[in-house]
């Protein structure tokens, strides 16, 4: 997701850098002390720098500390609280810490919108999907979809056997490696990425299907993009200094819209009013219907085009990358994964995981929950921004402030979990060996913007997690370097890649 990075890159030349930073270090000593680098109507934190505000600091932590952004963070909680106010470029940022702080903004009604994406403003003809929109439109268009996304069978078992026959197809890529050393990472998005397909497009890719590693190729470029300019999404002052990365990511845009544009238009065609295969199919009827009666809608094809593309990045990276952490956790932790196993062989029998059997494999979800927490894959969420000047945590917070909440701090804190930093999937059972979700378990974010494919994600980790366990003993790769758990952050927070044996268990 939008995870903040700092973003300097290496599109600036040398001699570009050397004489920005010389006459930025005499302006900024200049001003320093004439203006104030945080609105005086946020709560305290740190100083940062005239224009740039607190970025400079965020990369020096990176180049110096080998800190990610969500580590500044938490470094900046310890010294202010949990929630304090710094500047990213010329934008007010209101960062939250804790639980308290997120649930509080992000249930009250003035703390859901989205800063504008200043990447694509100013582009005819572009809708903001589901993902950039606010007000009426996101309201119109976040319910069509969640709706939608439950009449397709999100938490019903049909559904559930679509996952299933996903699960099957990854288990038989990995059973052709034979047990030598591979990278799950290759394996796991076109599993994830077909789920989601099966849902928006009404069909799913082989797996070296030219179209699926379009999609994926795609994404990902954009992704990178995104992930070594998190800010430059939100913050106009400071797309001057990174011209041509704007360019390929519109340019990249342009193309996989292109590409959706082009799968609408045939769904226009062929449309069948008796026969809602998909989600497209669903938009288009819902787009008639509205014509037909006359009634004002943001239901149109560029927002819909939009949407694919939300809910494909949102909804396959995210859980491409917890399953990615989970095998990895899971080899380094021998024991934890024969503990699980022997659970799913004592109440499966041989028999094919279903959805169904989550209450009886408590261990196995708990070993779910204990990823998304460890991970926590969105570690700052996604920004959100103040849509109208409210009072709160003691301050009046201008309309168009950020609000970044750190849920890696959430799900690091000592105070909620012992040994946070372990991987102990037994903190998530009660003393019946049942399954206990605290709320402070928020991989999803919360509130009114919470994620709406929670359970979807949710139904997919289950299933994937319990047929790769039933099928495979994952183990490190002899002769190779011992399996790191250090993570990078890119749209995601994802694992350094990694090789694995997966030895088949029959
Ligand atoms: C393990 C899997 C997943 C994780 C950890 C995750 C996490 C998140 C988080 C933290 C947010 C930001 C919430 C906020 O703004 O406060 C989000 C938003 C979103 N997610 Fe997910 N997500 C996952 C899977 C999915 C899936 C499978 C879908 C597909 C339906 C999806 C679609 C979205 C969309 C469309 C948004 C934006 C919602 C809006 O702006 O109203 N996510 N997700």
């Amino acid at each position: 997701m939008l995870l903040f990075d700092f973003m300097f890159s290496e599109t600036l030349n040398a001699s570009l850098v050397q004489s920005s930073l010389v006459c930025l270090a005499t302006f900024s000593a200049i001003i320093w002390w004439l203006r104030p680098s945080r609105s005086r109507s946020l709560p305290p934190g740190p100083r940062g720098w005239p224009i740039l505000g607190y970025l400079p600091n965020i990369k020096f932590s990176e180049w110096c500390n080998g800190y990610q952004t969500h580590d500044v963070m938490c470094k900046l909680a310890e010294k202010y609280g949990a929630v304090f106010g710094l500047k990213i470029g010329s934008k007010d940022v209101l960062v939250l810490n804790d639980y308290e702080s997120i649930k509080e903004a992000f249930h009250h009604t003035n703390m859901n919108d989205r800063p504008e994406n200043a990447m694509i403003k100013n582009i005819d003809n572009l809708g903001t999907g589901i993902l950039f929109s606010c007000g009426d439109k996101w309201k119109e268009i976040r319910k069509f979809t969640i709706t939608k996304l439950k009449s397709f069978g999100i938490g019903k078992r049909s559904f559930a056997e679509n996952i299933t026959i996903e699960a099957e197809c990854l288990n038989s890529e990995i059973a052709k490696i034979q047990g030598n050393p591979f990278y799950s990472r290759p394996l796991l998005e076109p599993a994830t990425l077909n789920v989601i397909s099966s849902i928006l497009l009404g069909q799913r890719f082989s797996y070296d299907d030219e179209e699926l590693h379009f999609i994926l190729d795609n994404l990902h470029r954009n992704g990178k993009v995104v992930g070594s300019g998190g800010a430059l999404l939100f913050v106009p002052s400071l797309q001057i200094f990174l011209k041509d990365k704007i360019k390929e990511y519109r340019h990249n845009l342009d193309v996989v819209l292109k590409y959706f544009r082009g799968i609408v238009s045939k769904h226009q065609e062929e449309f069948d009013p008796y026969i809602e295969k998909d989600y497209i199919d669903a938009y288009i009827s819902e787009m008639r219907h509205n014509k037909d009666k006359g009634k004002q809608s943001y239901l149109d094809v560029s927002n819909l085009v939009m949407t694919l593309g939300n809910l494909f990045a949102a909804g396959s990276f995210t859980t491409s990358e917890t399953l990615s952490w989970a095998i990895l956790y899971l080899t380094k932790h021998p024991e934890i994964q024969k503990r699980a196993q022997e659970e799913i062989d004592n109440v499966l029998n041989q028999n094919q995981p279903r959805l169904e059997d989550k209450p009886s494999l408590p261990y196995t979800w708990a070993v779910v929950l204990e990823t998304m927490r460890l991970a926590t894959v969105g570690p700052l969420g996604v920004t959100h921004a103040v849509a109208d000047d409210t009072r709160m945590f003691g301050c009046e917070i201008p309309k168009g402030t950020m609000i970044m909440p750190n849920l890696w701090n959430v799900h690091h804190d000592p105070a909620l979990w012992s040994e946070p930093n372990e991987f102990k999937p037994e903190r998530f059972l009660n003393e019946n060996g049942q399954v206990e979700e605290p709320p402070q378990l928020i991989p999803f974010g919360t509130g009114r913007r919470s994620c709406p494919g929670e359970q979807l994600g949710k139904m997919e980790l289950f299933i994937f997690i319990t047929h790769l366990l039933q099928k495979f003993n994952f183990k490190e790769a002899e002769g190779e370097s011992p399996l790191t758990l250090e993570g990078s952050l890119g749209l995601t927070w994802s694992p350094t890649p990694y090789h694995v044996c997966a030895h088949s268990r029959e």
